[in-house]
């Protein structure tokens, strides 16, 4: 009886420093996102130099399934800027006989993903998958703030911590540990807006356009809301200008 209770407190002792453990995840840094709030709205400046880095960078392991290429519309690009996009991937698809063939993308293509499932992604990553990122930054907690610290966290390992083969030191994972290399470094892509490519910079923008891709819709619900705001506002007022008419002669 008394081994047993002695068993008992040792789990929970052991139990509880897995919670600790677990909570020595760093908190993401708070960045001021121009999205957030109920004025937010989405900076297309920012979001394009963002969809720059997510395909030369991200997109090489990372798919954007829930995308197509007429969406970034949204972002201000032109018809025929999204055309050239689009036209620069290969698609799968099936010819007039039923044959497969490869052809160029058209606008109502989604992103083309960099491979053909999880299986084969996973193969090149030793057993890793990197996730879709379409809904990425609303599947986890505090979505911008943590997609940014993550990939601007990587750095050398305390001591303390044993170093696991394969995988990269990022305060900001759970248990430590990634299997992503660091993504970015400095001037790794040449902005077309002359804006200087520091990896807060790439790492802001890429963020900016993940916000858009798992919530095109954000400018247009808040604006939606911002009017029903106003209106009920209006209405009070009308309401209570009314009420005082009505009830004017009445005495107390
Ligand atoms: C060389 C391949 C590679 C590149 C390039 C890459 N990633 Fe990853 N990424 C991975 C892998 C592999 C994982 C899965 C890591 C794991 O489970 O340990 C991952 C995971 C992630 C995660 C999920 C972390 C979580 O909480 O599960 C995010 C977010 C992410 N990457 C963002 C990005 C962004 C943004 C870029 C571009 C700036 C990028 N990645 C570029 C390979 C890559």
């Amino acid at each position: 009886m008394f081994f047993k209770g002695i068993g008992y407190a040792l789990l929970a002792a052991l139990a509880i420093a897995q919670i600790a453990a677990a909570e020595e995840l760093e908190h993401p840094k708070h960045l001021a996102w121009q999205f957030e709030g109920m004025t937010g709205y989405l900076d297309k400046k920012a979001a394009q130099r963002g969809f720059q880095v997510y395909s030369q960078v991200c997109s090489v392991c990372h798919s954007l399934n829930r995308v197509s290429y007429r969406n970034l519309s949204d972002l201000g690009f032109t018809e025929a800027e999204i055309k050239a996009v689009a036209a620069s991937k290969l698609v799968e698809d099936y010819d007039d006989k039923g044959q497969r063939i490869m052809r160029p993308g058209k606008m109502s293509d989604n992103f083309v993903p960099p491979y053909p499932n999880e299986d084969a992604s996973r193969a090149a990553h030793g057993g890793a998958y990197p996730p879709d990122l379409s809904l990425i930054v609303k599947a986890r907690h505090d979505g911008p703030n943590y997609v940014f610290s993550l990939i601007t966290g990587f750095g050398p390992a305390p001591t303390d911590e044993k170093p696991v083969p394969n995988k990269y030191y990022n305060p900001y994972f759970p248990n430590h540990w990634i299997s992503m290399p660091p993504p970015l470094s400095e001037g790794l892509v040449t902005y077309q807006d002359g804006m200087p490519a520091t990896v807060d910079q790439m790492a802001k923008d890429v963020v900016v356009f993940l916000q858009w891709a798992a919530e095109p819709e954000m400018e247009q619900r808040k604006l939606t809301g911002l009017r029903v705001l106003v209106f009920l506002t209006i209405l009070t007022g009308m309401l209570y200008a009314i009420k005082r008419r009505i009830w004017r002669n009445v005495k107390h």
